[in-house]
């Protein structure tokens, strides 16, 4: 066989108009945003890579299963067959369901996390370390050093630095440390796969110790594939295989199906755990609904388990990840700095090699996803010291990020190759004038997820 393009491995079935608004519009919308893009309004923006969360296009076998849906309160149909999927996934007997990921987030760190315990993760994401710290728990990033450098090469960057978390449970005593958790894919760390073999190496850890272990699974199955195709051994099995086999080494998971389930919104809280379960449940049934629907409509609950399956053909993850490493490759041959390798579900703009002369405090990432708006109407998303930075209680200035990134986060099944080629042309002609991007000053922020709302003013 010829070597021929990886196509998207679908046709499209129903369109949405999108459009450029012109410059002075797109200028007017920054000032009126603060400049903090989650501000725009959607129809500001032609091409959308905040994130590749709940934004996918679902297939038509997605909605056909929507028009199945059993709508009843308790033991709807729709329930047993979500149910059935996720347990046949991740053999874990408790399935509960949630509106999303940081609603099982947040019943889970109740049960789990007291005053000062302190919770290890490769990289927690924002939602899953706002919800630690609000049950006044710590939040441990242990990821290895390679994946704190974006240059450095390595084919597992999200895994767990193992030597770390054996200090740290032996520093803070495992009394303290009411679970670990391991992000597959490492989103905050640029999308980085963990490997098979460290899964069983964290495991081991925690064993010793009487831990249970947690996945946070939102992109499992990009994880699944980056196993198949980087790791020793694994190239003859299915990501559904290796995806049971990930899921296997843990206690429980939580899962936002708005990534890798393919739904548009939507999530569940895994876990092998009778007592735990019961706990959780009566949780979810404060906050969420009853257990049979949790936070979904019978609607919902059909979509996630059709995407739960869809998500796992190889046709698909072949394409999901060329198709990311595709735009990577041509921004990185252009000379713009970015994490090496590509992470599954986005590009991740290396903010503070391209725009040096900006210090942390000044946001590098913000001014660059800004300058991407300001060019050409894409929205991505700082990843650096406005998410993760710590504002000085003195006034000084924040406590820095480990990186400074823009996330071009793709949705999926949603943008074409020839929408990819122009978010390149974009991304490069605003790289072409780093020079003259300036830094930003916070002038409005909340105590905490203040990337969400926070307002800027061009320094
Ligand atoms: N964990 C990870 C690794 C995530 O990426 C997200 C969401 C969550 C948990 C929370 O899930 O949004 O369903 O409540 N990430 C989105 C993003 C928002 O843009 O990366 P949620």
């Amino acid at each position: 066989m010829p070597h021929r393009t990886i196509i998207e491995p679908f046709r499209i079935h129903s369109v949405q108009a999108i459009d450029l608004p012109d410059e002075a519009t797109r200028e007017a919308a920054l000032e009126r945003a603060g400049f903090n893009l989650f501000g725009l309004h959607a129809d500001e923006v032609i091409i959308d890579l905040l994130t590749d969360s709940g934004t996918g296009a679902m297939s038509s076998a997605q909605w056909a299963g929507m028009m199945r849906g059993d709508e009843s309160y308790a033991g709807s149909r729709s329930f047993y067959r979500f149910e059935a999927v996720v347990q046949d996934l991740t053999g874990m007997a408790h399935v509960i369901p949630t509106h999303q990921g940081r609603a099982a987030e947040r019943i889970l760190f109740e049960v789990l996390v007291d005053d000062g315990d302190v919770v290890p993760n490769n990289t927690h994401f924002d939602t899953t370390r706002a919800n630690i710290e609000h049950q006044g728990g710590e939040a441990v990033d242990l990821v290895i050093p390679e994946g704190r450098d974006p240059q450095a090469d390595h084919p597992f960057k999200g895994n767990m630095d193992v030597d770390a978390l054996r200090a740290t449970i032996e520093e803070v005593g495992p009394e303290r440390v009411p679970l670990v958790m391991v992000t597959v894919t490492n989103n905050s760390g640029g999308g980085q796969p963990v490997s098979l073999r460290n899964l069983h190496e964290v495991r081991r850890v925690c064993d010793d110790h009487g831990i249970p272990l947690f996945l946070d699974a939102c992109r499992f199955a990009e994880n699944a594939w980056f196993i198949k195709t980087r790791e020793e051994g694994q190239a003859h099995r299915t990501p559904r295989d290796i995806a049971r086999e990930m899921f296997s080494l843990a206690d429980g998971c939580t899962m936002s199906a708005k990534k890798d389930g393919l739904a548009n919104i939507g999530g569940f809280l895994g876990l092998r755990d009778d007592d735990l379960a019961s706990r959780c449940r009566n949780l979810l049934i404060l906050t969420e609904g009853f257990p049979t629907y949790g936070g979904m409509a019978g609607y919902d609950l059909e979509a996630v388990a059709q995407g739960l399956v869809e998500v796992l053909d190889e046709h698909y993850l072949r394409y999901r990840i060329r198709s990311t490493a595709y735009l990577a490759e041509k921004v990185a041959a252009a000379g713009v700095p970015i994490v090496q390798p590509p992470g599954g579900h986005a590009v991740y703009l290396d903010a503070k090699a391209l725009l040096p002369h900006i210090p942390p405090h000044e946001y590098p990432a913000q001014s660059l996803a800004v300058e991407l708006y300001r060019e050409g109407g894409v929205r991505g998303v700082e990843i650096g010291t406005v998410m993760f930075g710590r504002p000085d209680p003195a006034g000084g200035p924040d406590e820095p990020a480990a990186m400074e990134l823009v996330r071009l986060a793709i949705p999926r099944r949603t943008y074409t190759q020839s929408h990819i080629d122009y978010v390149a042309e974009v991304v490069i002609a605003v790289a072409e004038r780093a020079a003259d991007l300036r830094g930003y000053v916070i002038v409005e922020q909340a105590p905490w997820l203040r990337h969400f709302t926070a307002r800027f003013e061009p320094r």
